[in-house]
């Protein structure tokens, strides 16, 4: 019987793994859950006999891929996929899949949640500022920098966008300011949100001439990955800039360090909660089951990410 393994460390809600169960069963598969393990030992044992993988932020190593002796497909239930071994999986002929845009609109929301409390002041009752009129950059145009773009409109936000991938139409059709490069995005606005991929390219490339090219007062955004951020430069433009702010949904490596000298100039989110809400658990979960479903009955390989 085909086996799906879903290994989550931060487990989907309830409902969500009813739903994926549910699909999975009607299909024929047996369905085996693996939430909160306590290490990656765990996560090992777990796959040694299963035909597929659902995980979440999950570190799908070599070491998973190879132990996984009948494993043919991972789902990564949502967007970035940097926490799986491509090459591996490329090697030992596992198709590895992400879902893309099914929880992007949580990660959108938060991106501007953070913004209204960063700029209300924590909503501690003293007098903030708004974001109307404000200039928010968007670094990258994918699915989530779309929705920030058209929830931002509503803010009455003046919003641009950099990102080499996206045909400058795409981004204009959406009454957005086209940016042709890193440098002038960083340079126009205040708020610059990272929507970026971590790759071998993105990693540590928000460094400290991007940064320092921003007016004040800056506030720096990530939803994405803190990987892209390159951290010693970091710490050099809080030092170098009173008016610099960072507020992450992924706490930096050098966070206490943060903490310890620039009070009253970060938030970050105690665990990464970008998808984190019900809507974005079944879209990506009920996404990921459907679609190795559809690999392994009809070979549909869309969304696969190592070819
Ligand atoms: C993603 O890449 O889809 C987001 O970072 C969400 O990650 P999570 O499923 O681990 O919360």
């Amino acid at each position: 019987m085909t086996k799906i393994l879903v290994a989550t460390v931060k487990p989907f809600i309830p409902e969500a793994v009813e739903k994926i169960e549910k699909i999975a069963s009607d299909a024929g598969y047996e369905f085996v859950l693996l939430e909160k393990y306590a290490d990656q030992g765990e996560f090992i044992d777990a796959v040694a006999d299963v035909d597929a993988l659902i995980i979440r932020s999950d570190k799908a190593t070599r070491e998973v891929i190879e132990a996984a002796k009948n494993l043919k497909i991972i789902v990564r239930a949502g967007a970035g996929y940097d926490n799986i071994d491509l090459e591996a999986a490329t090697e030992k002929g596992v198709v590895a899949m992400n879902t893309p845009g099914q929880n992007s609109n949580a990660v959108a929301e938060l991106a501007l949640g953070m913004m209204v409390y960063w700029v209300r002041n924590g909503f501690n009752g003293k007098a903030g500022t708004e974001l109307k009129g404000k200039k928010l950059g968007l670094h990258a145009y994918g699915n989530v920098g779309k929705l920030i773009a058209g929830i931002a409109k509503g803010f009455g936000m003046e919003i641009f966008a950099f990102d080499p991938f996206i045909p400058k139409d795409v981004i204009e059709g959406d009454d957005v300011v086209c940016i042709e490069s890193a440098e002038e995005l960083y340079s126009t606005c205040n708020f610059v949100s990272l929507n970026i991929p971590a790759t071998a390219e993105t990693k540590a490339s928000i460094n400290y001439e991007l940064l320092t090219k921003m007016p004040e007062p800056a506030v720096l955004v990530n939803t994405a990955r803190k990987e892209v951020v390159h951290e010693d430069d970091l710490l050099r433009v809080f030092a170098d800039r009173e008016d610099f702010s960072y507020i992450t949904d992924i706490a930096p490596d050098c966070k206490d360090e943060i903490a310890e000298k620039y009070p009253g100039r970060f938030f970050f989110t105690p665990k990464k909660m970008g998808a984190q809400t019900a809507e974005a658990n079944i879209n990506a979960g009920v996404a990921a089951m459907t679609q190795i479903i559809g690999f392994l009955e009809n070979g549909d390989k869309t969304f696969q990410v190592n070819k």
